[in-house]
């Protein structure tokens, strides 16, 4: 396997320091911090309204931030205007020139910049080899699919060799297939040309599928930023828990310390869960409901009432239900025969894979 660019490792190519920005009384950004390896891919996934376009828009030098700095390939760019940074952007809505073809599209930037002409038809010509549309080079682009004319967006980008690509939701107008075709050749086209690049995206498959590594952000913060697998298996917050994949979660309270375990108690009965935690503590349990299996092999052990099996083709879903209104979602291949709603069944899952977090305060009420 390729190895993964770290920042820790090979040094920063974009570092973001305490970006900040408020509009009116909003606080949207509140000093983001990132730092970016050369040749990475780090997708920023969060809910609409978070701050990603934001945080893009000030990377590409389209909006000012109120505080903090960027520096790009050991240049500080905060002030420097769009043109003068070396970005390449894509938007979700592709804005291609409809007038000119798909060669004429692609070339925009290059013809911008004075290129000589062979240069910029031998550009042209490699990036619609790359992006699959060699083919369509004279044709106008307003006939083209959705996919194409992202594809025609993509090259555009790339074609005046910019050291930083930010994609702003480019596949969201796509329909479910035609993204997961493009999220994988995005990815190869990337990696041929060992473009850096920040996507945005509030689609977790998306972000799990096509990064290095994902920043979750979170009302104008990045609350957790690592490899997808990390992001999966080891969310640093619940709000990441929830926000990446299924889950259940329980609220528990700390009844005891045993070594380096906690022993929580929820509604389900007694957890173990690696943490240290004064004894009384109010905590949330997590875990994901692949990771807990039928039967007792495992030291997390309870006996639940099952309340529904929910087929899902290549996966069945089993829902327990506590004494009080607590829930618990269980992932199987397959749903025992003998089963059904009402029955008393064991399930365990291993102690790593019980996710402890402090309970968050209450939500002020607005
Ligand atoms: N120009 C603006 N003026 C006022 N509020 C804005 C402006 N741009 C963005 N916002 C607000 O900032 C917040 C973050 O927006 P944005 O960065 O677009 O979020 P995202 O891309 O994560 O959906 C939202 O609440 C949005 O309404
Ligand atoms: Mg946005």
């Amino acid at each position: 396997m390729r190895s993964v660019p770290d920042p820790r490792r090979d040094g920063a190519f974009l570092d973001i320091l305490a970006a900040g920005k408020s509009f009116g009384d909003a606080r949207v950004l509140d000093g983001v911090d990132l730092s970016i390896a050369r040749g990475e891919f780090v997708s920023l996934l969060g809910p609409s309204g978070c701050g990603k376009t934001t945080l893009l828009r000030i990377v590409a030098g389209l909006l000012a931030a109120d505080g903090g700095r960027v520096r790009l390939d050991g240049d500080d760019i905060t002030a420097r205007p769009p043109h003068k940074r070396d970005v390449g952007v894509v938007f979700q809505n592709y804005a291609l020139f409809p007038h000119l073809t798909v060669a004429e599209n692609v070339g925009f930037g290059l013809a911008a910049r004075r290129t000589p002409k062979e240069t910029t038809a031998r550009k042209v010509r490699e990036l619609l080899d790359l992006v699959g549309l060699a083919h369509m080079a004279d044709r106008s682009v307003r006939g083209l699919s959705g996919g194409q004319q992202q594809r025609v967006a993509v090259a555009r980008a790339l074609a005046p060799e910019p050291k930083l690509l930010l994609l702003d939701e480019p596949f969201s107008a796509l329909d479910r297939k035609l993204r997961e075709t493009m999220q994988i050749e995005l990815r190869r086209i990337l990696r041929d040309v060992g473009t850096t690049a920040i996507f945005v995206t509030h689609d977790q498959d998306e972000a799990l599928v096509m990064s290095d590594r994902i920043a979750v952000m979170n009302r104008g913060r990045i609350e957790h930023l690592d490899v997808p697998q990390a992001i999966y298996h080891r969310p640093a917050t619940p709000f990441t828990l929830d926000f990446v994949g299924l889950s259940t979660r329980l609220d528990g309270t700390v009844e005891a310390m045993d070594a380096d375990h906690a022993l929580v108690a929820t509604a389900f009965g007694t957890l173990r869960a690696r943490a240290s935690y004064r004894p009384g503590s109010k905590v949330t349990i997590g875990i994901r409901p692949e990771r807990i299996a039928l039967g007792t092999k495992h030291p997390n052990r309870l006996r639940a009432r099952l309340a529904d099996a929910i087929f899902q083709g290549s996966r069945a879903q089993l829902h327990f239900q506590s004494k009080g209104s607590d829930r618990m979602m269980v992932e199987t291949l397959d749903v025992p025969a003998a089963i059904a709603p009402g029955h008393e069944l064991d399930i365990s899952f291993a102690v790593e894979d019980t996710l402890i977090y402090p309970s968050e305060p209450a939500e002020a009420v607005a």
